[in-house]
């Protein structure tokens, strides 16, 4: 048995060297290079590259293919916290640990340097570096676009700002997190696997279920986490969603019935992750995104 701490260190580490190589390039704008650098190295969990990681390891995925998907949908993530930290959006200081990327560099620069991580996504999928065939790469581009857009974060994106402030029922709500969150999360770990040569057709199916409510308890935990930990565990300002009247599980159900639902939804996917053959590597990360305990 692995020692899963071991393998995660290993891998963070392999992630970052991975991201600092995909933007160590001569830019005619090192202004924006800068900018970009700031708020994609040193910081974050990583928690979607290593998910694509532990799913490409469910359908014998060569690693280095599954750390560069992660690594393009990290920046797609990058993306979305610098363009969700605005002043038109959640208007926060601090990711991170660290001032907001507009905070540093202005809201223009932020707004495009969010922009450039979006293609620079797409530029190293298409990459010869990603060494999958050419219909597996058009496969995992169409769901990682499709994770991002109308039907994923962007969408999920909206229907949060347009609920600032409103009372929205259950099922609003969670489809709200569905999208905004668990959009990219599932494409992370659906990538994995299409990373690998292999298709089951009813695999995808189960491993599609988990990752969904992984991306959907990832969100409940994070509404958790912003009244019940302190700003700097959180490296981002604590207690934002009330200030905000922001609709999230813990503003709409309570805390108590909003940790119940989280507490519910863990089991669920251990339940789920029981019937899948060498998950141990998804188990550990599904605990990780429960205990949050990285
Ligand atoms: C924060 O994501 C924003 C959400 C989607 C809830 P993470 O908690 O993964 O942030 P980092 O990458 O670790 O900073
Ligand atoms: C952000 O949700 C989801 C994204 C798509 C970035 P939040 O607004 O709750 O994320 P934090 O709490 O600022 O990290
Ligand atoms: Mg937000
Ligand atoms: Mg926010
Ligand atoms: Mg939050």
């Amino acid at each position: 048995m692995p020692n899963l701490e071991q393998w995660r260190a290993r891998t963070l580490n392999e992630i970052e060297q991975c991201l600092d190589q995909i933007l160590t390039i001569s830019s005619s704008c090192p202004y924006l290079l800068e900018a970009i650098r700031y708020s994609t190295l040193n910081g974050g969990k990583r928690i979607r590259p290593l998910f694509t990681i532990a799913a490409g390891s469910l359908n014998n995925a060569n690693p280095l293919n599954c750390r560069l998907i992660g690594c393009a949908i990290e920046m797609i993530h990058c993306f979305s916290l610098i363009h969700d930290d605005l002043p038109i959006m959640d208007n926060d200081d601090l990711r991170r640990g660290k001032p907001t990327n507009h905070k540093v560099y202005g809201d223009a620069v932020a707004l495009l340097a969010g922009d450039a991580l979006h293609a620079l996504c797409f530029e190293v999928l298409t990459s010869d570096q990603l060494a999958i065939s050419p219909e597996r790469k058009l496969r995992i581009i169409g769901l990682i676009a499709q994770s991002i857009g109308i039907e994923g974060m962007v969408g999920g994106q909206t229907i949060d700002w347009l609920s600032t402030g409103k009372q929205i029922d259950l099922q609003q709500l969670q489809q709200m997190h569905t999208l905004k969150t668990g959009a990219l999360l599932r494409a992370a770990i659906l990538a994995g696997y299409l990373a690998g040569n292999e298709f089951d057709s009813p695999q995808y199916a189960a491993i599609d279920v988990i990752a969904q409510k992984i991306g959907l308890l990832f969100q409940i935990v994070d509404d958790i986490i912003d009244v019940t930990e302190d700003t700097s565990t959180l490296g981002k300002t604590a207690n934002k969603d009330s200030e905000q009247d922001k609709a999230t599980y813990v503003n709409i159900l309570g805390l108590a019935v909003a940790q119940q639902t989280a507490k519910n939804l863990h089991s669920e996917i251990l339940e789920l992750l029981r019937k899948l053959e060498n998950s141990s590597q998804l188990k550990f990360l599904a605990d990780s995104v429960y205990y949050r305990n990285f």
